[in-house]
Order: structure tokens, then C-alpha cells, then sequence
């Protein structure tokens, strides 16, 4: 099975303040802002869309490709993702660039001051599926990323035939009216969470049902109410996995659907491929950061038994063999 998973690659950099920012803006003084604040954490974590979904797919077995562009900075990331089973063969380095940062310094009150520096990420409209053989794609998710590319992508995925789940997230708010429809054409799945739902209705001006004839199933995520499955014939609600601990709920999106890919190019059929994103995601919630949780194929299938109990469709994951454990940094 050949995935493709194109969308964001980026280092993220969280900082903590350990004060009040709102203790450093004088009201009278806002048409000339001068603060620096000093922070006493910093971490950096492997973030972006793309790899994060990659990352999870190489958890459950697959050998993801990796389709972003990147900045001199990626080495070491790269040698990672390679070292954890994704292939980044058609990740695109540009030495003149940096790798997109997401910059954040959160304060006492979790105030947060953030940027995102595109960088390289600009430059991903450079690729194209046109490059890449047609026979080797089986399925392709077109996750948050620079809006022209993330339109370009889902045209060509229709014109070349290839399935594809296109999943626009937070960048909804970048899309107008015309290319969201033009995206969406012809998609296998159209995910969204429950805000993002009642954002493209509001942006098509379109139901639902409507919707629906013009992609072959839509995904909507309810956070810790689960997910609810829309298909021109059916619909499935399936209730949240159990979380040991809210650790950290970024990146939660991205492994659901990690999961929901591994189960429906598989084969698995839609209740199971729900179920697997539902248990794919509680594992990042647990832990901080959005690439350092950790499972074998047989923690996955135990924990998906432990949630949703024995289930023959698992079977398509090569359940019960043992995968090697793989440690994050
Ligand atoms: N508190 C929780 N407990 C268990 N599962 C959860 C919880 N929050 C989210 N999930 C799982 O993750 C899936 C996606 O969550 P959610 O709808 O919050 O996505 P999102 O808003 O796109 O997240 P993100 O912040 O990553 O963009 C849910 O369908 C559910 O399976
Ligand atoms: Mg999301």
C-alpha cells in the first residue's frame, strides 16, 4: 500500500514566560511596541502537518512518503523521520530556505505571542504529483499547508484518478469559496472537526447532505465525543478512545487521521478505520509534543480491543504480529 502525505513540514519552538504579558503592553503606548520578554524554557519539538501524519502511519506499519518541501535546517529531522520507517524521498530541500518555524512563548495565564514563518513551505506549490510515478500512488492526504499548493494537489489528484482525503484544517480560513469547491471535487473524504464544519457550510453555503455529492464521504471530528462518518449511503458515530492522561492535545487531528488512512487504504471498512484514527489520537493527547508517542502494532491492536473489543476487520493491519518498537528521541 503506497500512501502519499503531503502538507506542512515545520520545527515548532515553545517557550514559557514566566510572567503576565499583559503586565508589559502600556495601553497608552500601542502605536510604538518595544518588549522583549525573557523566557527560562525553550524546546523545540519535530512539528508540521505531514510529518506528523507520517510519522503515525509508520507507527502502524506503513511506509508513508513524505511529499513537502524543506529548508537547510531538516537534516537531522529527515535522518529521524528516515530512521522511524517514513520515506522522505520526495521531501524537497531548499538550501536558500529555512524549514517553516512556528515560534510560541506562552505566558503564566497561557497567554500565548506565536508566528509562523512559511519559509520553505512557500515553495511546496513547486512539486507536483505530475512528477511521481501514477502507479505507485494508492492513496494521497492533502493536510494544511500553502494554500496554492494544497489546491494544486487536489486538482491533479482528480485528474490523475488518485484517491485522495483532503484535509484542510486551520488553513479553511485561507480558502475562498471557489477553490475550496474546486479542491474538493472528487475527494474520497473530506475531514473536518466539528467548528471547521459548520465553517465550510458557512463558506459553500451548502448542507451537509449537499456536501456530500460533491465528495464520496465526510469525516467530522467531535474531540472527546468521538467522530462521526458520512457516506451517500450510510452514516457511523463511534465514541471517543480512553485517554490515560490529557497531557497535551496538539496534534491530535493529525494522528486521527493517520489512523482513519491506515484503516481505509487497508481496506478495513469505515466503523474500524474510525475506530483506529480514535485510538491512533489518544496516544498523542498523553504525551507532549506531536511526534513522541510510541506503539508497537500489538500495543495498537490491544488498546483498540481494550476500547472497542475484538474485531476481525484488524486483521488487514497484520495484527498479532509484533512490529519492531520504535524509540522517539
Ligand atoms: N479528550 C479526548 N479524549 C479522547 N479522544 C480524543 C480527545 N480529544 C480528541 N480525541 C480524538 O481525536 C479526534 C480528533 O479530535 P478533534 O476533533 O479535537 O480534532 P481537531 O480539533 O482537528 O484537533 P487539532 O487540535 O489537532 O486540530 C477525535 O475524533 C477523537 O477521536
Ligand atoms: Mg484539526
Amino acid at each position: 500500500m503506497s500512501i502519499i502525505v503531503t502538507g506542512s513540514i515545520a520545527w515548532d519552538f515553545l517557550m514559557r514566560f514566566p510572567g503576565y504579558f499583559k503586565d508589559h503592553f502600556l495601553p497608552d503606548h500601542l502605536d510604538n511596541i518595544s518588549v522583549s520578554f525573557l523566557v527560562d524554557e525553550k524546546e523545540r519539538h519535530r512539528g508540521g502537518c505531514a510529518p506528523n501524519i507520517a510519522y503515525s502511519l509508520a507507527l502502524l506499519g506503513d511506509k508513508p512518503r513524505l511529499m513537502g518541501t524543506a529548508g537547510h535546517d531538516f537534516g537531522d529531522y529527515r535522518q529521524w523521520l528516515e530512521s522511524v520507517g517514513v520515506d522522505t524521498s520526495l521531501t524537497r530541500i531548499y538550501a536558500d530556505e529555512f524549514t517553516a518555524t512556528f515560534t510560541a512563548i506562552t505566558d503564566r495565564s497561557h497567554s500565548q505571542i506565536a508566528s509562523f514563518h512559511t519559509g520553505a513551505m512557500a515553495r511546496s506549490r513547486e512539486l507536483s504529483f505530475y512528477d511521481v510515478p501514477r502507479s505507485s500512488i494508492d492513496w494521497v492526504i492533502i493536510s494544511p499547508n500553502d494554500p496554492v499548493a494544497m489546491h494544486k494537489y487536489a486538482r491533479e489528484c482528480r485528474e490523475l484518478g488518485i484517491k485522495f482525503v483532503y484535509d484542510p484544517s486551520q488553513q479553511l480560513a485561507r480558502i475562498g469559496r471557489s477553490e475550496f469547491m474546486d479542491s474538493v471535487e472528487g475527494a474520497a473524504v473530506l475531514t473536518v472537526n466539528d467548528y471547521e464544519l459548520e465553517m465550510t457550510k458557512r463558506l459553500t453555503g451548502l448542507s451537509q447532505q449537499e456536501l456530500l455529492r460533491h465528495v464520496a464521504a465526510l469525516v467530522v471530528t467531535r474531540g472527546p465525543d468521538g467522530v462521526s462518518a458520512y457516506t451517500r449511503e450510510a452514516e457511523y458515530h463511534v465514541p471517543a478512545a480512553d485517554a490515560a492522561a490529557l497531557v497535551e492535545p496538539t496534534g491530535v487531528g493529525d494522528a486521527f487521521r493517520a489512523g482513519l488512512l491506515a484503516g481505509l487504504a487497508h481496506g478495513a471498512g469505515w466503523p474500524t478505520a474510525l475506530r483506529m484514527g480514535n485510538v491512533a489520537a489518544v496516544y498523542v493527547i498523553e504525551k507532549v509534543g506531536t511526534q513522541n508517542h510510541c506503539y508497537t502494532l500489538t500495543d495498537f491492536v490491544a488498546r483498540y480491543r481494550a476500547n472497542y473489543g475484538d474485531d476481525p476487520a484488524l486483521a488487514v493491519l497484520g495484527a498479532g504480529e509484533i512490529a519492531p518498537a520504535l524509540s522517539p528521541i
